[in-house]
């Protein structure tokens, strides 16, 4: 073989050496998802791999439960047997919060919760490097209720068959969600609290933050229904935009005279859209950004020795109180649709 050829060769060699060394020092943080189809999912988990990816501090594997806890459960332990540093969860495993605090304190693992429900203060008093990373979901509620509660003073046809009660629809995530709880409750008591009567109409609606399952139940109340609807609330965009779909079908959002208010949640591309097109009456911006930053960053703190505050963090909009992190919502109407921005590849944090 040629000298320089061999040379060459021996570059190479140490050279794919030393990046191995490096990647194996660089701390893992296992991300697990409950599900990589979801609109907003999908935008926070890219937001995350962008930052990681541009910083370098620490690496990022993750896995998509495919909204099935036995998967979430092989993912957690993949995860523990791979030597995760840092285990992101976003958790569908509600009953089960506990135990799985246990079991990542007994594996050392440094556990953030992230947009889920929160573990409790007894969770948290057990293990010192337990973290919650979510969205302030009462905000969101109280957002859709003040815009239904103005919408319903401002236009007395909006009592479609007059029996002096907002007739509403509500649609739900997954009753475990804490964003779905949260949403629901504080979107009715708004409209209570401005003095509404209401009453729902058709029960518990769970279509799992889904755009084709909230269609489909939508569509089925219109049946006996449609006369009564005077409002739809639902947990998430993508369900508001499925009940939009169903409305039109049965001969709402022609004019004026059919309109009926529909709200949503996240503030979307595809929600923004329906506030542009005058269909989707109020959204607030639920920011992927900023959790999928708000993550990275509590980990990056911690990898550098420091204590994770609200100044520490340094975002906009996020508030850290004892080891839950906070973020809060802006309400997103057709006057301030600018206010929807953000920038998944934005690699800044
Ligand atoms: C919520 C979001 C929903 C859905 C859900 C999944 O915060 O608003 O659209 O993504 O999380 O857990």
């Amino acid at each position: 073989m040629k000298k320089s050829l061999l040379l060459l060769l021996v570059v190479v060699m140490l050279f794919s050496a030393v990046s191995a060394i490096s990647a194996a020092d660089k701390p893992l943080a296992g991300v697990i998802w409950y599900n990589f189809a979801d609109t907003f999912i999908q935008n926070a988990r890219q937001s995350l791999l962008n930052v990681a990816k541009a910083d370098g501090t620490i690496e990022i594997t993750d896995a998509d439960s495919n909204n099935d806890v036995a998967t979430q459960t092989n993912n957690i332990n993949n995860m523990f047997a791979q030597g995760v540093k840092y285990l992101v969860l976003n958790n569908i495993n509600t009953n089960a919060i506990s135990e799985i605090c246990e079991q990542a304190k007994a594996e050392g693992v440094t556990t953030i919760f992230a947009n889920t429900d929160s573990p409790s203060d007894e969770d948290f008093a057990n293990y010192e490097n337990l973290y919650l990373v979510t969205s302030r979901a009462t905000q969101s509620g109280t957002i859709m209720g003040e815009a239904v509660a103005k919408y319903w003073k401002e236009h007395p046809e909006a009592d479609r068959n007059g029996n002096g009660k907002l007739d509403y629809i509500m649609l739900l995530g997954f009753t475990w969600h804490y964003d779905t709880r949260v949403r629901a409750e504080n979107s009715i008591k708004a409209v209570e609290d401005a003095g509404i009567e209401t009453s729902r109409i058709g029960g518990e609606l769970i279509a799992e933050y889904n755009r084709g399952k909230a269609q489909e139940m939508v569509a089925a109340l219109l049946a006996n229904y449609s006369d009564d609807i005077d409002a739809v609330f639902a947990c998430n965009d993508d369900m508001a935009l499925g009940a939009i779909e169903a409305l039109k079908a049965g001969g709402f959002f022609k004019d004026e005279k059919t309109y009926i208010p529909v709200c949503g949640v996240d503030a979307t591309a595809v929600g923004v859209d329906a506030l542009k097109d005058g269909t989707l009456l109020v959204t607030s911006l639920n920011n992927p950004v900023k959790l999928g930053k708000a993550v990275y960053k509590t980990m990056w703190l911690l990898e550098n020795g420091k204590e994770v505050t609200t100044e520490t963090l340094g975002m906009d909009g996020v508030e850290v109180e004892g080891h839950r992190i906070w973020i809060n919502y802006t309400p997103i109407t057709k006057d301030n649709i600018e206010d929807a921005k953000y920038d998944i590849t934005d690699p800044s944090f």
